[in-house]
């Protein structure tokens, strides 16, 4: 995961939040997933997470590697009564290397990217410098640096970036863009080159969303080979949520850190630990993150899995090593904890809010544009990361929260109904939106939809509208509420 400040950094102290909106925490459903005893106590991965392919008869289910999206072996299209105006998708980038901070000092198992390089180059617009030569990274480490093994990780005899989107990832982006053209190509009308007044892609500054990008876009629109994304500045940038939101820093560590809520299973699980530390070498007092989630260790075996590379073993010690069953509790750790974070928690729906709220304006901006009919755009596409999708996901209220897994996708739909159908009044427009969360309608804990099923399937924009206003407020609101 890309972790922002707020997750890294400890704000003490409580803070009050004077704010015009008036966020409402909706639990979510109790599963196996938010069930600390099955957590600890139970058996099994929560879903897929040694591959990239999920067998079409189960398609839809969690795979960590390579999450659902949306396909036309399973896409349902509303009645004909309603046209599709506009897309919005955000997506998490695909399957990757793991962070360098998730990896452990010494590892037994090395990542080669011979020829697999991240992309890096300059590019003009006049005579040759429109064509140069294309450049990748290829990582190295020198021994007579010395300083090589005091940064850490485990970089020795691996030639990738911690993290670079692996080939395999590549591969899912490309399948992830063909898969999301079969389905909406000709329903918006797409050609087969971007048209850059139509189609809007977007991106983080951490370069693993490029990565994706080139694979999406070429399963998007095969013929088009020189794509502008479009990128906020990390100052601000509502993508990756990394403004400056210091109330949403606060209360997160208070239900975090702060609170025995939280605390809990880091205790229940103090001999995972004490297993997984044997393997890894992680000292009992790390001060690197080991021990203040199950995040590390979840990133590293997963990422290892989804590459087909066996579990590691102690470098000291060929014959300790992590067993599939202590990964499995590893997973399932994982998933609790971000439907801790983003659902569980009381104050998930206030800390999503503020730090996820500014792209949820944007969004509500792109969908005021096309029912005021002053936008040509018909998709927007962003590429994002887990802690972009948790807070959306916690805004949105979803009844089952996950760990959002590699390329998770939500989507949008503005639909506009047929004048026959429109009810109309002077305070609604006659658009409806529909959320597919791996390529389905999505169950939230929200009193939305028919008879407040909380299922967002073809719902008045207005009644989102209302929630977001009620939620997140005004602009000028939310950069207020994050100061306190
Ligand atoms: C897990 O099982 C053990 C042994 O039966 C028990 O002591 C412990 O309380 C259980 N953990 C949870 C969180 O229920
Ligand atoms: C949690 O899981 C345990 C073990 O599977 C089960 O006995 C218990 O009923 C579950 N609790 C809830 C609230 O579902
Ligand atoms: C992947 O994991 C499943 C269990 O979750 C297992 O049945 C399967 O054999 C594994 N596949 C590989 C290639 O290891
Ligand atoms: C569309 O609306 C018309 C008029 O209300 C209705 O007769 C028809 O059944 C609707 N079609 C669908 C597919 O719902
Ligand atoms: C690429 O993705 C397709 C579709 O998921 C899959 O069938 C194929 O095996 C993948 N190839 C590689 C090299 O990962
Ligand atoms: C901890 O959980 C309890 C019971 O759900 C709740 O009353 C309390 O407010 C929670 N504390 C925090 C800091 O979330
Ligand atoms: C391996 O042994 C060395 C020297 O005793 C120690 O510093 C290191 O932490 C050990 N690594 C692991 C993974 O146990
Ligand atoms: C952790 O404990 C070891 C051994 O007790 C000590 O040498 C080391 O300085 C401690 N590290 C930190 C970060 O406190
Ligand atoms: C997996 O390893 C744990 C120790 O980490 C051990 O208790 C357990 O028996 C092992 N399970 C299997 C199936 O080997
Ligand atoms: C939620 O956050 C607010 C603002 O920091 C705080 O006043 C309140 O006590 C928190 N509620 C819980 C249950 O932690
Ligand atoms: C329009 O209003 C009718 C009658 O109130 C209702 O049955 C229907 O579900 C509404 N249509 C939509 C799309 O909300
Ligand atoms: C948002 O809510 C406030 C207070 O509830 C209300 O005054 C305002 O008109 C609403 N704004 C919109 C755009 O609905």
């Amino acid at each position: 995961m890309m972790i922002p400040s707020r997750l890294c950094g400890l704000v003490f102290g409580l803070v009050s939040v004077t704010s015009a909106t008036n966020v409402i925490h909706y639990p979510p459903k109790l599963t196996n997933l938010n069930n600390l005893t099955f957590v600890l106590n139970g058996t099994g991965a929560p879903g897929i997470f040694n591959s990239s392919i999920t067998p079409d008869s189960e398609y839809g289910i969690y795979n960590w590697c390579n999450m659902p999206h949306v396909r036309t072996e399973e896409y349902l299209a509303p009645s004909s009564n309603y046209t599709l105006k506009y897309i919005e998708v955000i997506q998490r980038h695909h399957k990757r290397t793991p962070y360098a901070s998730n990896t452990f000092f010494k590892e037994d198992i090395t990542w080669d990217c011979t020829g697999e390089g991240p992309v890096y180059y300059g590019k003009g617009t006049v005579g040759v410098t429109s064509d140069p030569t294309v450049v990748q990274w290829s990582a190295y480490t020198n021994p007579e640096n010395p300083f090589t093994n005091s940064v850490g990780p485990g970089f020795v005899g691996s030639n990738c970036a911690f993290p670079q989107i692996t080939t395999g990832g590549i591969n899912d982006s490309y399948t992830h863009g063909a898969d999301l053209r079969s389905v909406y190509a000709e329903r918006l009308n797409l050609s087969t080159v971007l048209d850059p007044s139509t189609f809007k892609i977007r991106v983080t500054s951490n370069p693993i969303t490029s990565q994706v990008s080139g694979g999406l876009l070429h399963g998007l629109f095969p013929d088009s080979s020189d794509v502008a994304v479009l990128i906020q500045a990390d100052a601000f940038d509502s993508l990756s949520a990394s403004y400056s939101c210091p109330a949403a820093d606060s209360i997160f560590t208070a239900y975090t850190t702060g609170s025995s809520n939280w605390t809990e299973h880091l205790v229940d699980g103090a001999e995972l630990y004490e297993e997984l530390d044997a393997v890894s070498g992680t000292a009992e007092n790390d001060t690197a993150g080991w021990h203040t989630s199950f995040d590390h260790y979840y990133d590293n075996l997963s990422a290892k899995q989804c590459d087909a590379k066996p579990l590691p073993c102690s470098v000291n010690d060929t014959s300790s090593c992590v067993n599939q069953t202590l990964a499995d509790t590893v997973f399932r750790l994982g998933n609790y904890e971000y439907s801790y974070y983003y659902r569980d928690a009381f104050n998930s729906t206030l800390f999503s809010a503020l730090s996820y709220g500014a792209w949820v304006l944007e969004l509500v901006g792109h969908f005021k544009e096309q029912i005021a009919g002053t936008s040509g755009v018909r998709y927007f596409h962003n590429v994002a990361h887990d802690d972009s999708l948790g807070p959306l996901l916690g805004i949105l209220q979803i009844s089952e929260m996950v760990w959002p897994g590699m390329g998770s996708e939500i989507v949008f739909e503005l639909y506009e109904a047929d004048s026959l159908l429109s009810n109309a009044t002077a305070s609604t427009s006659n658009f409806f939106l529909r959320v597919l969360w791996g390529g389905q309608p999505m169950q939230t804990s929200l009193p939305l939809g028919t008879n407040n099923s909380g299922l967002l399937d073809m719902i008045p924009v207005e009644d989102f509208f209302d929630y977001v206003n009620n939620t997140i407020g005004a602009g000028s609101e939310l950069f207020a509420a994050c100061q306190n």
